[in-house]
């Protein structure tokens, strides 16, 4: 099966980016062909600082290869590398009604927000489906929120097909159930817009400090603790098996520690856990001509996939003349 993901490039990674789809998508490059590249001509609608853009590539390029990303047997590339995305997104946008973008909630969320509305972000489902269509994707795993745009790209692909015969792969939506949301420090989900994220990758004292922010009951240190509702087990669970979630949910009963403890537990294994991470991070850090090299070799994978669906494209068209 092929697999598209497309990252938007927005700064720094916590951990429910990482639970709920960071690592199903590193996972999932052991039984799937996965093509993931780094959405910097859709961050435009939201980002107008050129160093920024920039920096965020990079960033989301280092951070994803740290994870795990593996350029040996996934495509991973930046999505401005691969031109011929813009051609499609141009040659959709004639089989594309305004009536279907005019529905698209991500867009009406957008704008009541208080976002300009203006044309790239009215007809960014549009690009989004060039990305798709343009690879020949089969499963696009999205959080719910993305659902509608995977439905767009395959209303147009159907729409296109109608009119010029079977050219484009229909792409279908998953959406990970049983991914469980991540709460934040708060206990709402985590989310970078609440402000209540846990970093993967911030130094360790800092890391501490937004632990200990983690919101808990006021209860005396002898006494027993229910940990079901507690964030800092519902957090802390993530990183344990059976067995050690077991273990803390004992401690959890047995009273006599407080959650300070509780806390401190989890940072260490919250510094454990990515340690390997970010020593691979600290690589590629400093070896950004690397980074650049994989991206670009990326792109080039990617082109030799879309070339001959672009080339389809052009000659029932009649652009290609
Ligand atoms: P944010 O809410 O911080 O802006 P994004 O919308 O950029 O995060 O999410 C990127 C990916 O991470 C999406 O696939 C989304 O489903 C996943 N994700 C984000 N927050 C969580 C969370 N708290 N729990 C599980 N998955 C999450
Ligand atoms: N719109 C997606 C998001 O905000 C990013 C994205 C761009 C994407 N192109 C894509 C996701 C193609 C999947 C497929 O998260």
């Amino acid at each position: 099966m092929r697999v598209l993901t497309g990252i938007q490039p927005s700064g720094d990674l916590h951990i429910g980016n990482y639970f709920g789809s960071i690592r199903p998508m590193i996972e999932s490059q052991s039984n799937h062909e996965v093509f993931a590249f780094i959405a910097n001509y859709h961050a435009m609608t939201s980002l107008g600082d050129g160093e920024k853009l920039r920096q965020l590539t990079m960033q989301a390029a280092t951070d994803f290869l740290a994870l795990g990303m593996d350029p040996a047997k996934s495509t991973f590339w930046v999505q401005s590398d691969v031109k011929e995305v813009l051609e499609l997104y141009w040659v959709l946008s004639s089989f594309t009604p305004m009536g279907l973008l005019e529905r698209a909630h991500s867009y009406k969320d957008k704008v009541a927000k208080g976002i300009a509305s203006n044309h790239s972000l009215f007809s960014y489902p549009v690009l989004m489906a060039a990305d798709i269509l343009l690879f020949g994707s089969q499963i696009v795993p999205v959080g719910k929120d993305q659902i509608q745009h995977v439905e767009i790209a395959r209303d147009i692909a159907i729409k296109f097909n109608n009119h010029y015969g079977d050219i484009f792969t229909l792409p279908e939506f998953k959406v990970d159930e049983a991914v469980a949301t991540v709460p934040g420090t708060d206990g709402q989900k985590m989310s970078k817009s609440y402000g209540n994220t846990i970093t993967i990758f911030g130094d360790e004292k800092s890391q501490l400090k937004t632990i200990k922010k983690i919101v808990t009951e006021l209860i005396a240190m002898e006494e027993p603790k229910e940990h079901a509702n507690c964030n800092v087990y519902n957090i802390a669970k993530l990183f344990l098996d059976e067995e050690g979630r077991k273990a803390l949910q004992k401690r959890y009963e047995s009273g006599g520690e407080g959650h300070g403890h509780f806390k401190l537990y989890l940072a260490d294994m919250l510094w454990e856990h990515f340690r390997s991470f970010r020593e691979r991070r600290e690589y590629y850090e400093a070896h950004q001509d690397d980074v650049r090299d994989i991206l670009h070799a990326g792109a080039v994978k990617a082109r030799a996939v879309a070339q001959p669906i672009i080339e389809k494209v052009r000659s029932v068209t009649g652009i290609q003349y």
